[in-house]
């Protein structure tokens, strides 16, 4: 496995590459691990990149404390049998006189850009940077971010980016909550309080299959699931139905997709937990999402 620094010797190589590429800011878990796997399953050569990208983070995010894990990153990537690993200097991705906004104003401000201010703006800039270093067939991402997802997508195609993103499966951890970097911040008695979190999600699902298609009462319903316990420690930022494009809220429970977001607050600072369900089965949002995340709560 080759470990990449410089933009030159990245360019180089990127060249001579037929690739997936897979973007992650490094505390890699299982969840990096699923999409670096889908990505070695169907291109001849995956590069992987780790940056904590600046740009993303809003004025009091955890910048400066986010995870850094690089030496077990390497060891992890290297056991994927990845081609190589592209961690770039800060200065060289963002110089002193760099000058460059990107953005999607309709899909930017809404749902998780509501608390984040400029933060799709910061993801926008670094992948288009990096998509336009590697150039690569495949972009991968996971469906965890559907926001992200949404945004990335849409940019790829409105710059005629010639690069196909895929999005990803949930990885889920054995009580359904989503894998994250950011689940490392919560003591015992926070993870298992959050935990209410898959569950009303659940009940959502449960609901609905049995042929609830209320919007109102479902999303009352997921609300009063989870402050069940009133909690002083998590408040929800938001919880509602919407259209999988264009991410305004709809009534129409069976084309949406339901996303929801949750802000912990620990004694040293404030983790966003965010999870999503799409309701309209398809191959890209086939029946077994919904099964697995069921069949974490069940057991
Ligand atoms: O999802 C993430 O980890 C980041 O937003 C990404 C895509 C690596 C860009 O920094």
């Amino acid at each position: 496995m080759k470990i990449i620094y410089g933009i030159k010797e990245i360019r180089d190589l990127s060249k001579s590459l037929n690739m997936g590429f897979v973007p992650t800011m490094g505390a890699l878990h299982k969840g990096h691990i699923s999409l670096i796997e889908k990505s070695l399953e169907e291109n001849e050569e995956t590069v992987v990149s780790i940056f904590i990208n600046p740009t993303q983070f809003s004025p009091g995010e955890d910048y400066i404390h986010y995870p850094k894990t690089l030496e077990q990153d390497l060891e992890i990537l290297k056991k994927l049998n990845v081609t190589a690993v592209f961690v770039p200097r800060s200065d060289e991705i963002y110089p002193s006189d760099f000058d460059i906004t990107l953005g999607v104003p309709s899909l930017e401000n809404l749902l998780c850009g509501v608390t984040r201010p400029g933060h799709f703006r910061g993801v926008c800039l670094i992948l288009m940077i990096l998509l336009n270093l590697l150039k690569p067939q495949r972009l991968y991402l996971g469906r965890k971010d559907f926001q992200q997802l949404t945004i990335i997508q849409k940019m790829c195609k409105d710059l005629l980016i010639d690069t196909e993103v895929i999005g990803c499966p949930i990885f889920r951890d054995l009580d359904g909550l989503p894998l994250s970097s950011r689940l490392a911040y919560l003591d015992s008695s926070l993870r298992s309080a959050v935990s209410l979190f898959p569950k009303a999600l659940s009940a959502i699902i449960q609901s609905i299959d049995n042929g609830n298609q209320d919007s109102v009462y479902l999303k009352e319903n997921f609300t009063s699931l989870i402050q069940r316990e009133e909690s002083p420690f998590y408040e929800i930022l938001y919880a509602d139905f919407y259209d999988k494009e264009t991410l305004q809220p709809i009534d129409d429970v069976k084309k949406s997709i339901f996303c929801a977001a949750l802000m912990v607050k620990t004694l040293e600072k404030s983790v966003r937990l965010i999870d999503n369900i799409p309701f309209e089965i398809s191959s890209y949002y086939p029946q077994s999402e919904k099964n697995i995340l069921l069949k974490c709560i069940e057991s």
